[in-house]
């Protein structure tokens, strides 16, 4: 059996697209099981640079299959439109498969979280108002609508009429906005939108089980990050699905007998998009370097995104509710040239050391972080192909968050490149 979950291990944004696409060579289907088009994976391969929000990034190569599993909320218009993107740009994206029991996201998800933030004020999450909280809500409120619905014209056209019409009152006297969606406008659109996804739809839980019985690789691909998981996550400052890796069992339909192998993703530093807490965040010039160094800008909502030092406490915490058995360090290159590098090991909290992290916002709010620092390197390392050749500080570096973590790196990332790219350990 050979599964690996692949998750973000910070605040989204890692590079999973990128290690994805790295692992998916050696992959027979990649799998992703939750979140939405908030998602923005960024894959850079021979020169070409893909966006995909929705599709697995395993998609660039011709014969894998790629599978939407039921965890996932689709917009069906942002999926296709990205389908008609990769086509244009030479991919052959005939291999997706996308299971009949993900939701659906519409354009009324879409206004009430526009709407909820608005409401919310300084309160606001930040979030990429794509409609995923929303949509989330209504799955497990149990009025929501999946792909099977949508694919089968009565049950949409019922569905539809007694949706609308409720969710025009909440949008009209919930939050006093006066956009009224119209029935036959929306059943006409999604009619259109089912008619092209249709062919698309098998069930994902039979199509990974069979996989993995025959002995076929199989990645599953993390959207978001772990700090930003519901229950794990900075609550409320989080999405509402699940990043971590045991969601990938209920997001595409297997038992957690059938996973053997965990990979987390961080950055050799960290980025928050959205609001919330932050305790490494560099509120100076060498934060906004940092951004402009690594072009931390939101792939979905070009949102500039917060910048900090590597966090150790978090990577611990990613450690224990992923059961991490590796990790992968990308962006390494975007430290080089700085003088000093900081690592925080811990969090200080009224004179006393905390190293798990806190559940409590109240609390990280006036932990402080401690650091160990490092001398930099001033090469450019992003050509560099072999561990062995990494400057002494960038090893030392490594070493330092491996221990920190007690996870060994099995990956590490010197540039966007699919072959920029160090493999220190096997995972497949
Ligand atoms: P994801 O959401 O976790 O897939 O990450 P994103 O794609 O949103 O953001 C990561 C960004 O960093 C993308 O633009 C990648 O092309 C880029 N990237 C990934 N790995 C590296 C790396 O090692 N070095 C540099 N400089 N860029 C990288
Ligand atoms: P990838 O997969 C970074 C953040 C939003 C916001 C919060 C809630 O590219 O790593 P939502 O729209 O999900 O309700 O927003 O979560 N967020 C992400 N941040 N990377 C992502 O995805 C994100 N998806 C959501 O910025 O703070
Ligand atoms: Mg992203």
């Amino acid at each position: 059996m050979s599964t690996v979950v692949l998750v973000g291990a910070q605040w989204g944004d890692e590079g999973k697209g990128k290690i994805t696409d790295f692992l998916a060579w050696q992959a027979e289907m990649v799998v992703r099981y939750q979140g939405g088009n908030n998602a923005g994976h960024t894959v850079v391969a021979n020169g070409q640079t893909y966006k995909l929000h929705l599709i697995p990034s395993g998609i660039l190569y011709a014969d894998k299959q790629c599978l939407i599993g039921n965890g996932v909320v689709i917009d069906p218009g942002v999926l296709l439109q990205e389908l008609d993107t990769l086509t244009e740009q030479g991919v052959n994206t005939s291999n997706l498969r996308i299971s009949p029991r993900a939701h659906v996201i519409f354009p009324y998800h879409q206004s009430i979280d526009i709407a909820e933030e608005e409401s919310k004020g300084n309160l606001r999450i930040g979030t990429t108002c794509r409609g995923i909280g929303p949509a989330y809500t209504d799955k497990a409120s149990r009025v929501g609508m999946r792909m099977i619905e949508l694919v089968d014209q009565d049950e949409l056209a019922e569905n539809l009429r007694h949706t609308i019409e409720a969710k025009n009152k909440v949008l009209s006297r919930l939050y006093g906005v006066e956009e009224f969606f119209e029935y036959n406008t929306m059943l006409e659109q999604y009619t259109g939108y089912a008619e092209r996804l249709k062919k698309y739809v098998a069930d994902v839980s039979v199509l990974v089980n069979n996989a993995i019985d025959r002995g076929a690789k199989v990645l599953f691909e993390g959207a978001q990050g772990t700090l930003l998981d519901l229950d794990h996550g900075t609550y409320p400052y989080v999405t509402s699905s699940h990043p971590i890796a045991a969601a990938a069992c209920l997001g595409a339909g297997l038992g957690p007998t059938r996973i053997n192998t965990v990979v987390g993703v961080a950055k050799a530093y960290i980025t928050r998009v959205g609001e919330g807490p932050f305790p490494t965040e560099l509120h100076n010039k060498l934060g906004e370097l940092i951004r402009e160094q690594g072009f931390e800008f939101g792939t979905t909502t070009g949102r500039p995104r917060r910048c900090g030092w590597y966090d150790a406490v978090i990577a611990r915490y990613a450690a224990r509710v992923n059961g991490l058995t590796y990790l992968a360090i990308t962006k390494l290159d975007v430290l080089s040239g700085l003088e000093t590098l900081k690592i925080c090991t811990g969090y200080r909290y009224k004179g006393e050391i905390i190293n798990d992290f806190p559940a409590s916002l109240k609390l990280l709010a006036q932990c402080e972080p401690v650091y160990h620092e490092f001398p930099g390197w001033q090469e450019d390392i992003s050509a560099v192909t072999d561990y062995n050749d990494l400057p002494q500080a960038a090893k030392d570096y490594l070493k330092y968050l491996e221990e920190l973590s007690g996870v060994p790196v099995a990956i590490v990332s010197v540039g966007a490149e699919r072959d920029q790219t160090l493999v220190l350990k096997k995972i497949f």
